[in-house]
């Protein structure tokens, strides 16, 4: 009876707790990034595919990425749950600041050292506890991390044609037959637009708009390919992005950031320097000419930041890998940092600061583990991490992120009625569940000990067995 007893208690306690568990019912997780794609791009433009997976399960109003919002650092947070000064790809770029050699965005890629800094992503987290994992083009895959590598991988070749939707179809069924033959557990899948065309024409031009019917399109595929593959029923398909887009201001409309032009300032300072690369830039002043490369740039102009890299906002988490050179530069919303004079012709950008709303990323999840036809409030994409690893029941490394972030999407929390009161929900209910399981507990091991006693008393009146099962089903109408 005591048995039974404790097991009812651990019976309760894991539907209250609800971790995703044993073999037939283990769920899956398809993560897929579509790079740049702003949080607002489907109020513009018929979305029907993303409309229903909106209806099917979750959307967010849009998600936090980390700074510096740019593809590599901001794809590795999703993947590691870390900031990036914690996770160390803190640029797109691989450098080496004593010989001055840099490395551009695709490189990058192969350089080992560069992404094996200390934190695992998630396809490695899932290989070391027993489960198999994938990865298609996501920034991160051509690496090893602790001479580890996902169950199967797939880095796009030289050149690769980011834009065709052939391709992109071949891709999606590629990974369901991940899924479906190979039995993956968690696959990561990367597509390369909205960004190109973001920056090529900017976020609001039609060539954009038909961008996301591409990707709207796509997502109605992906979608039919689980079905197709009969993955559906296991399978949570988790859409983000890196970043978002926002227009670049130029052709004399405003006074661009030129550093050469700046009184004071020289590059001769420098032994070396990270800029014409969207709004971002970071320095490395040679021994002694620290204080006179800041106080030259400092005011220099009203859009561009200025800050030593030990005095950098705390919120932006952008400071503390030793990557991160001693002068950091960024500019608002609409300006680029130039060189020696304008080589940027983008007429979108991103790497703003992560508080611009432009900046923001899309985000939408639907499968088993997700609730129905529900928005919720912002989150950060660091958070991302500890909800695929709570979904994929692995223990997640130490991470930046937090699944109380999240797990109001998830089915097996309470539906939360509105944004804000979320929190003030959840703490009622597990106040009263602790309540409920506190009178239970003491409910149990008072009738059980009534049992016991009544037992001995009655043992020579009638058979125990018939008394157990009566007292059973009170316990279990309970
Ligand atoms: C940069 O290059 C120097 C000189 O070749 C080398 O000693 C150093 O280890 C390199 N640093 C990194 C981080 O690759
Ligand atoms: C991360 O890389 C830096 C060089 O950029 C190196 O000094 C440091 O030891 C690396 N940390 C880990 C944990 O690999």
């Amino acid at each position: 009876m005591l048995v039974y007893t404790a097991s009812l208690c651990l019976l309760w306690a894991s539907c209250i707790l609800a971790a995703p568990a044993t073999k037939q019912t283990r769920q899956k997780v398809l993560l897929i990034s579509f790079d740049g794609f702003r949080w607002d791009y489907d109020r513009d433009v018929d979305t029907p595919n993303l409309d229903k997976m909106a209806r099917d399960g979750v959307k967010a109003l849009y998600v936090t990425p980390p700074y510096l919002t740019i593809t590599s650092p901001s794809h590795f947070t999703l993947l590691t749950g870390r900031y990036i000064e914690n996770h160390g790809v803190i640029h797109n770029m691989w450098f080496n600041t004593t010989t001055t050699q840099t490395k551009p965005y695709y490189q990058t890629q192969f350089v080992n050292e560069w992404w094996d800094n200390g934190s695992l992503p998630i396809w490695i987290t899932a290989e070391k506890q027993g489960r198999k994992s994938g990865s298609l083009h996501f920034p991160g895959t051509a690496s090893t991390y602790q001479g580890m590598t996902p169950t199967i991988k797939e880095v796009e070749p030289l050149l690769y044609n980011y834009k065709d939707e052939t391709k992109w179809r071949k891709n999606a069924d590629k990974v369901m037959g991940w899924f479906k033959d190979l039995d993956l557990d968690f696959v990561a899948l990367y597509f390369g637009e909205p960004d190109g065309t973001g920056h090529r024409y900017g976020p609001d031009s039609p060539q954009r708009r038909e961008m996301v019917k591409q990707v709207d399109r796509t997502v109605g595929y992906i979608r039919d390919s689980a079905e197709r593959h009969g993955v559906s029923n296991h399978l949570n398909i988790i859409i983000t992005a890196d970043h978002g887009m926002t227009d670049v201001y130029r052709n004399g409309l405003v006074e661009e950031i030129t550093l050469s032009k700046i009184p004071g300032f020289a590059f001769s300072d420098l032994s070396f320097h990270l800029v014409d690369f969207g709004p971002s830039g970071m320095l490395l002043p040679k021994p002694g000419r620290l204080e006179k490369v800041y106080n030259a740039l400092k005011d220099a102009h009203p859009h561009l930041h200025v800050y030593k890299k030990e005095e950098m906002p705390e919120r932006l988490h952008f400071a503390k890998h030793e990557r991160i050179l001693p002068i950091v530069l960024w500019a608002d919303p609409g300006y680029v940092i130039n060189g020696y004079f304008p080589v940027q012709f983008h007429k979108g950008e991103h790497g703003f600061d992560n508080q611009e709303l432009d900046m923001k990323a899309f985000f939408r999840a639907v499968g088993p583990a997700f609730h129905k036809d529900l928005e919720v409030g912002p989150f950060e994409t660091v958070n991302i991490y500890a909800l695929m690893c709570h979904i994929l029941g692995i223990t997640p490394e130490v991470n930046d992120g937090h699944l109380d972030a999240t797990k109001h999407m998830l089915v097996t929390s309470p539906r939360p009625t509105s944004g804000e009161p979320v929190n003030y929900l959840q703490k009622v209910f597990m106040g009263l569940s602790a309540v409920a399981g506190f009178l239970l507990v003491v409910f149990m091991v008072v009738m059980s000990h009534k049992m016991l006693t009544k037992k001995h008393k009655n043992k020579r009146l009638e058979s125990s067995k018939d008394l157990t099962d009566k007292e059973v089903s009170k316990v279990t109408s309970f």
